[in-house]
């Protein structure tokens, strides 16, 4: 069986015989495709990119259909109950588990790199008093570019690495400035004895106290989410990474437009609009007359429904799971009982069996976080810190990758033919 795709084009009678690898074919074999020499060969036509490939990828794997997420080969399920979110960000980036010397040569690293600089503070300052942390966050990213103009070299891949390394330890600590400054409360500067997310939680939660100790459990269950939410292939912000980088811009301007893309609502922004759907509904009596909304067109179910998974998103089973760990600590967020109200009933709906809408890992992460200490406005945030190590490796995979160059999709034009300018009085 041969692995080739073959088309007849009716409109001139001839045929054309495509290879196929890996289940594609490439767009630009269909150029030959042609009705004349005048044609620019036949393109296809896929707005928001539901069934076109736009790179090789070596880094995450997803089967949608079952529900199947891996990092580097190795599954979501077990690298949340066995690894950390250092050693996860070492994977994405590098491509194999380190061995001991090099977790703790990298571990090292990281925490060496946590500190912004002073002036990266004194901007902070001058955002407005209520500024959403997530704007906060990602102008922020984008102005580090200012603080280390070395990073334009993205020729130098050692300068590439350092790059990573900064953005992986300081976007903790820019996220947790923005906290702060939302919070009207002084800054506090990263402590290198605590673990990644042991510090991170001391930059935003430390007071008086000497010297911060974060839960151990709630240290853990922040590390979990930030393992489940470290990269998820071509999604919609890791392609504004990739779009934005093929420019040869530097690496932090390209991870802000990322943040920014993630800020929306139907990507990471949705974790923030999943509570404010839970405060609205206020209690589990008013869930079916809510899904009965949502099933007339009047809203979306947000946490529910993804664009690859047809099943229960992997990542929100152990969001779940997590709750429970944190919820015993915490005590339980009082709208955990909207949310399995409104699963069980969206998951004996037609509606969202026949259109496969399960919850994805915004359903609950944000019921985490609530119960946590955090407001709604961080929530993307904490989906940030986690992401730009996938956004980063992303990066450096398409710098690599000697098939890409500048992304630059084409277009159907569908607007006016060529006219003549009419001079304003004439109009
Ligand atoms: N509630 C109600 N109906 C929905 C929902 C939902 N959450 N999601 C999809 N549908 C319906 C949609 O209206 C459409 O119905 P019909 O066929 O009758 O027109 C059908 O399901 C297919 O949906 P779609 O809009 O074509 O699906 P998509 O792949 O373009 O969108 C999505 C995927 C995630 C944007 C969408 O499911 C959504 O808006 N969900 C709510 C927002 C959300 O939770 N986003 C987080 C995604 S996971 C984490 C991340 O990416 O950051």
């Amino acid at each position: 069986m041969a692995d080739t795709l073959t088309v007849t084009d009716n409109r001139t009678g001839k045929t054309y015989e495509l290879p196929i690898t890996d289940g594609t074919v490439r767009a630009t074999d269909l150029r030959k495709i042609r009705t004349g020499a005048d044609d620019f060969g036949l393109t296809t036509y896929d707005p928001a990119f539901l069934n076109t490939a736009s790179c090789r990828s070596a880094i995450t794997y997803i089967d949608g259909d079952q529900g199947i997420l891996e990092y580097r080969g190795y599954p979501i399920e077990q690298l949340g109950e066995q690894s950390n979110f250092l050693e996860v960000a070492y994977l994405l980036w590098f491509g194999h588990l380190p061995s001991q010397a090099e977790y703790d040569a990298w571990a090292r690293t990281i925490t060496l790199h946590t500190m912004p600089h002073e002036n990266i503070k004194k901007f902070m300052e001058g955002f407005r008093y209520d500024a959403h942390p997530m704007g906060v966050f990602l102008s922020t990213v984008g102005a580090l570019s200012t603080f280390y103009p070395e990073a334009k070299q993205i020729g130098d891949a050692e300068l590439r690495r350092i790059q990573a390394i900064r953005l992986i330890a300081k976007v903790p600590s820019i996220a947790a400035y923005a906290f702060r400054h939302l919070k009207g409360q002084p800054f506090v500067y990263p402590d290198n004895d605590l673990s990644y997310t042991g510090n991170f939680l001391s930059m935003l939660f430390k007071m008086t106290e000497l010297k911060y100790q974060p839960h151990p459990v709630l240290e853990r269950a922040l590390d979990v989410l930030f393992i489940l939410h470290a990269d998820h292939e071509q999604n919609c912000s890791t392609s504004a990474m990739r779009g934005i980088g093929s420019s040869q811009v530097d690496p932090f301007s390209a991870l802000a437009g990322a943040a920014a893309a993630l800020y929306g609502p139907l990507h990471g922004g949705a974790n923030e609009a999943v509570l404010k759907m839970l405060a609205e509904i206020g209690s589990v009596q008013h869930v079916p007359a809510f899904i009965k909304k949502v099933k007339a067109g009047d809203g979306k179910l947000m946490g529910f429904g993804h664009r690859v998974y047809k099943s229960y998103d992997p990542r929100a089973k152990m969001v779940k799971k997590t709750a429970d760990m944190v919820f015993d600590v915490t005590g339980r967020n009082p709208l955990t009982d909207i949310a399995l109200e409104l699963e069980r009933i969206a998951l004996e709906d037609d509606y969202f069996i026949s259109r496969k809408l399960y919850p994805n890992v915004d359903f609950y992460s944000g019921l985490i976080y609530q119960a946590m200490g955090f407001p709604m406005e961080m929530f993307t945030v904490l989906f940030a810190i986690p992401r730009t190590a996938g956004w980063i490796s992303q990066w450096e995979e398409m710098l690599r990758d000697p098939e890409q160059k500048i992304s630059r999709p084409r277009q159907v034009y569908t607007g006016a033919p060529r006219r003549d300018y009419v001079a304003i009085a004439n109009r």
